[in-house]
């Protein structure tokens, strides 16, 4: 690793960052040394309603896990990042909306962001929305949908975002599985010029009889205007519901560790897990690294390409900057409509001065060429940001020098859905980087590397990593399943939380994250697992058996690979290829698509039946010459068939 060129900290920048190196290495050592402390000053970047007197209580033991941070302080998050604004910059805006459409875009007020908050928030509580109440929300990527996530938080409700793409079969699991009454949603959703019917979609949702017992009402805010199918039982418009309500709505005060919203994710297991994440801790950990991360100053836009369905949408689009009073960029479209220079000319049009986005945008842009961006003024960057896989270090350098004029430090941030915020990134006028490392950990987190024992391993090395003590923006269970939370996170190594993700330190203590040890594979920077992919595709009647790998793909880091085995009387066919891939997208949502589709005769498997996948995913990188040990192999002519019929041939 000794050709990898280190990224020294611009001396400029750091002398006008929040933390310099040796800031760093103070505010480190104290947020290890004494957590009370550290945490205790800076939870009061929050606007309490009434003050914390107990800072952390928490316990990694498997048998009783439990994660409390400022138990005793009442705050409520709508507040925090909006009416304690409006006195010294209520006319600063709060969120710049881009369209999809390059015409289409929107300055929106702290203090208009406030009304159409209260309006709403008003609005839900005429519906029935009581503080606890799960209220899920489908959006596209539109102002109402941080209005609608602000307005549950202002009422003391509780929202689960589930992102636009996915099906209405995953909606409904999901608004099930939250106990969720009312969903609000939009006509239809614009993306790259291409028309989604998301309302259409939440109805066949409820279809599904659990969901449709239990929501009342679908509230829906007009896009498109296009027509749709109405029911007056159930169905009420937004811009009906906010006229009619008030513009003015106290925040409800809420505990410290009442939940502010769940977010489902992947795990290992077909089922996703509902992470619930609650108001205090979250609130001041995503706060505080969008200030520190990216260097963020008074003025300053702001920009995460993310989506709101995601975990880097609620943090770093909605939650962290607006708790600091910053202008955050709402993006509707996509990166190559009308055609691949978009970024450049949004970060041209409105000025950015950071840009945070993950690497698979990256690798698309750079496969165009260095002129992608069309010329546009970057001038305005600052920082750059990067998240949700590993980047490839050409892609680094590339977005260096490319987007970043060799001028923008970057920062490459590992964190999960499940830690709330960022945990392991440079800061950016304090950690010199070396391209495809993640660097060192933010302030209170304490990462180690364990070997497959549990056996913590000092200094340079290889191994699972795992983090040794709480930090307030972690998730405290999965929604209705504690004892799940406590096996999943708490029981591999015990006394540890388990993040899943392998890594590798080197001899400077710098974090290299080498992607998930699990059944987790990470596509385009959206984390899937693998048993979900296999239970979509065994529900076809042609399907008696499926299993699914990640194997490297150049633009989206990992494509998905599936292995099936027909039932008998089903033909392998280029129709049925096609059938299945649609039936999985129909089943979960396009991203879930598999790239690459293998009929398999059989499956390896050990003598007592368990699929070998370590062999699958061998075959599948192409890499069939070190298979290792195949002595447990039932019946070892299947590897032969599979090695022959292979797909992926570099
Ligand atoms: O494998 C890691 C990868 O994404 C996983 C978390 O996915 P999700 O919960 O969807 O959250 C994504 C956005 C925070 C991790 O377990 N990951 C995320 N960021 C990085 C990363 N891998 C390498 N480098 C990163 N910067």
């Amino acid at each position: 690793m000794s050709d990898i060129k280190v990224h020294p900290v611009n001396p400029e920048f750091a002398a006008k960052a929040h933390i310099d190196n040796a800031k760093y290495q103070t505010m480190y050592d104290q947020s290890i040394n004494d957590p009370d402390a550290f945490w205790g000053e800076h939870g009061k970047r929050l606007d309490w309603f009434t003050p914390f007197t107990k800072v952390k209580n928490t316990s990694f033991d498997l048998h009783n896990v439990d994660i409390r941070w400022f138990e005793d302080g009442t705050l409520n998050a709508s507040y925090n990042c909006l009416d304690r604004h409006l006195e010294e910059r209520g006319d600063q805006t709060a969120i710049i909306w881009e369209g999809d459409d390059p015409s289409e875009s929107e300055h929106i007020s702290y203090r208009d962001l406030h009304g159409r908050v209260c309006r709403l928030a008003n609005a839900l509580r005429g519906q029935g929305v009581k503080k606890g109440d799960v209220v899920t929300l489908y959006m596209p990527m539109i102002p109402e949908a941080a209005v609608a996530m602000l307005a549950c938080a202002r009422i003391g409700a509780v929202h689960s975002v589930v992102f636009g793409g996915f099906s209405p079969e995953a909606l409904a699991n999901r608004i099930d599985g939250a106990e969720s009454t009312v969903v609000i949603t939009s006509d239809f959703s614009l993306r790259g010029g291409k028309v989604v019917p998301l309302k259409a979609n939440v109805d066949k949702a409820l279809t599904d009889p659990a969901a449709a017992k239990l929501v009342k009402t679908v509230v829906v805010v007009q896009r498109t205007g296009d027509k749709l199918a109405w029911d007056d039982s159930r169905d009420v418009w937004y811009h009906d519901i906010t006229a009619a309500a008030s513009a003015e709505c106290e925040a409800e005060p809420v505990l410290a560790e009442d939940p502010l919203f769940i977010l489902y994710t992947s795990g290992s297991t077909g089922k996703p897990k509902g992470l619930k994440h609650t108001t205090g801790g979250y609130l001041v950990y995503a706060a505080m690294t969008h200030e520190y991360v990216f260097d963020y100053k008074p003025g300053d836009i702001y920009w995460c390409t993310a989506d709101v369905g995601w975990v880097t949408g609620h943090s770093y689009i909605v939650y962290g900057p607006l708790a600091n009073g910053a202008t955050t960029l709402m993006f509707e479209g996509v990166p190559n409509y009308p055609d691949s220079s978009r970024f450049g000319r949004v970060i041209e049009k409105h000025k950015v001065n950071q840009f945070y986005t993950a690497p698979t945008a990256i690798r698309a842009l750079m496969q165009q060429g260095e002129d992608v961006l069309g010329n546009a003024d970057l001038s305005s960057l600052r920082l750059l940001g990067s998240v949700g896989e590993p980047i490839n270090p050409e892609a680094w350098e590339w977005y260096n020098r490319v987007v970043g004029k060799d001028s923008c430090p970057i920062v490459d941030t590992w964190w999960q859905t499940e830690t709330g915020g960022i945990m392991i990134t440079p800061l950016p006028g304090a950690i010199n980087t070396k391209p495809g490392s993640a660097t060192r950990p933010f302030f209170g987190v304490l990462p180690a590397l364990v070997d497959n024992e549990g056996k913590e391993l000092e200094g340079a090395a290889d191994g699972n990593l795992v983090i040794k003590d709480s930090w307030p923006g972690q998730s405290r269970s999965i929604w209705g399943d504690h004892e799940r939370f406590s096996q999943t996170y708490f029981s591999t190594f015990k006394g540890f939380y388990t993040t899943g993700d392998g890594a590798r330190r080197d001899a400077d203590g710098y974090y290299w994250i080498t992607g998930r040890v699990d059944d987790v594979i990470n596509v385009s920077g959206h984390r899937m697992g693998t048993a979900e992919v296999e239970s979509a595709l065994v529900a076809h009647p042609a399907v008696a058996e499926a299993a699914v790998v990640g194997y490297p793909h150049n633009l989206k880091g990992q494509g998905i690979y599936v292995y099936v085995t027909l039932q008998s009387g089903f033909d392998a066919s280029d129709e049925l290829l096609k059938e299945l891939r649609t039936w999985v997208r129909s089943e979960i949502g396009p991203i879930a698509s598999p790239d690459l589709i293998q009929f398999a005769p059989g499956m390896p498997k050990t003598r007592s039946g368990k699929i070998m996948r370590r062999i699958l995913r061998k075959i599948a990188e192409d890499d069939y010459g070190a298979l290792g040990d195949t002595s447990t192999l039932a019946d070892p002519t299947v590897v032969d068939d599979l090695i022959e019929n292979r797909l992926n041939r570099k």
